[in-house]
């Protein structure tokens, strides 16, 4: 039975995905290199170096390993800057209240995220009150698809894996949820491709899944 619901953030909670394939386009666009929708779409989930990599496929020349550490910073400092503008009115108002009510029912919110900047973006957009626990990318050694950030939710939520759902929009967040034990929850460009066990057309369709608990929450 489902009694936890552990959230990716870019692309799930707040459309932080839009930002990041912006600071890669412009990254891209000044080393001359094409960077397309479907790149953008396959960085999803992926880590910073990994997605660097992914961007890297259009060019001819290899680069050193320095190289590749300023290029992932100016992309950083360029997605950072973005984050600066963001605010509570980012989060569409159905998502925000969609945790809300999956409170009242008594589940435990949680968030499993690839992102070391996961920090300022639930400061700055308020998603830090609707959680009950976070993992970020600063916690975990080993990216999407590997389990890890799952497993390690579920353990900070004090539920065993297989009682909760793992939302997602990458193919690599879906594998990683499924990996951990969860039930995979995809939702975007994961749920068009029907990775998921569950395949959401929006977050609130969790309303329908996840009936009220006996007991409500004692977190
Ligand atoms: C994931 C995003 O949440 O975080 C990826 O889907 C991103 O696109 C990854 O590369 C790492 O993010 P950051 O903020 O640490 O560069
Ligand atoms: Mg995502």
């Amino acid at each position: 039975m489902v009694r936890g619901l552990v959230f990716d953030l870019d692309g799930v909670l707040v459309h932080t995905d839009e930002l990041h394939y912006r600071a890669w386009k412009a990254l891209a666009g000044r080393l001359g290199l094409p960077f397309t929708r479907e790149q953008g779409d396959r960085c999803r989930g992926v880590s910073r170096m990994g997605s660097l990599e992914i961007l890297l496929e259009g060019s001819n020349r290899s680069y050193t390993e320095r190289e590749k550490l300023r290029m992932a910073e100016e992309k950083n400092d360029c997605y950072r800057a973005q984050l600066q503008e963001l605010t509570p009115g980012d989060v569409p108002e159905r998502t925000a209240e969609t945790l809300r009510e999956l409170r009242r029912r008594g589940y435990r919110l949680g968030l499993a995220s690839s992102s070391k900047n996961a920090g300022v973006i639930l400061t700055r957009t308020g998603l830090d009150a609707l959680l009950d626990r976070v993992v970020d990318g600063n916690q975990i050694t080993r990216s999407k698809p590997d389990p890890e950030v799952f497993l390690r939710a579920a353990q900070l939520l004090e539920l065993p894996p297989e009682d909760c759902a793992g939302v997602d929009d990458a193919l690599a967040g879906v594998e990683s949820a499924r990996t951990a034990g969860m039930i995979a929850a995809a939702i975007g460009p994961a749920a068009l491709a029907g990775a998921g066990d569950w395949n959401l057309e929006c977050l609130a369709r969790l309303l329908d899944l996840c009936p009220p608990l006996e007991g409500g929450r004692d977190l």
